[in-house]
């Protein structure tokens, strides 16, 4: 049986978009079906996406402590939550209730370049910044901080001479496109077999 899986994502979706199109391409040899993408901005582009692949598409109101989230995945009885650029921290409530089934994506090296403030441009402007030679993705669980919770899975990707912030930021966002997807299949699969991260 396929993991059921919610994807949140507030903007543009392209990460969403290339989960949808590696799942799509694993066909039914994939442990992983995405069953909702929801969203807190009913005009998210990601929710454009999720219906042009025929998949619900819902906003929800995240100005709650968390039910309106917990109820719409119950609903949809969500296995794993995969965050993607989504810009709200998950309410303590939902993190209690999918303990250890929560990832997020984040473009940097975390522990460091994360934490509150620290998203989209910004995270590739302070690598710059602090003109370090490395940068890359993290994949890791989600807690109740910010890049917090345990690493699942990173990839580095070297910082180029007089490289401009976007030009690394669309460097580091095509290995995201190839990274999240089958780490989000590898935790599916190791979830079918009972072998899912326990934190
Ligand atoms: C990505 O860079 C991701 O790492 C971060 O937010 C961005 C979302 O981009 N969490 P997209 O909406 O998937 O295009």
């Amino acid at each position: 049986m396929s993991v059921r899986v919610a994807v949140l994502a507030s903007g543009r979706g392209s990460n969403l978009q290339s989960i949808i199109d590696h799942l799509a391409g694993l066909g039914d040899a994939s442990a992983a079906e995405i069953v909702l993408v929801a969203s807190n901005r009913a005009s998210a582009p990601a929710l454009d996406r999720a219906r042009s692949a025929g998949i619900p598409a819902e906003a929800f109101d995240s100005s709650d402590d968390g039910s309106a989230l917990v109820n719409l995945l119950r609903h949809h009885r969500i296995d794993l939550v995969v965050l993607a650029g989504y810009m709200k921290r998950v309410p303590s409530s939902v993190v209690r209730e999918y303990h250890g089934r929560i990832v997020n994506v984040h473009p940097g090296l975390l522990p460091e370049f994360g934490g509150p403030g620290m998203y989209g441009a910004k995270v590739h402007d302070a690598v710059i910044a602090a003109g370090v030679s490395t940068t890359g993705v993290t994949v890791h669980l989600v807690d109740d901080e910010y890049d917090h919770g345990p690493v699942v899975a990173q990839w580095r990707v070297p910082v180029r001479e007089s490289e401009t912030a976007e030009q690394l930021a669309a460097r580091v966002l095509e290995v995201e496109h190839l990274l999240y997807p089958r780490v989000v299949e590898m935790i599916a699969a190791l979830n079918d077999r009972k072998f899912f991260a326990d934190f």
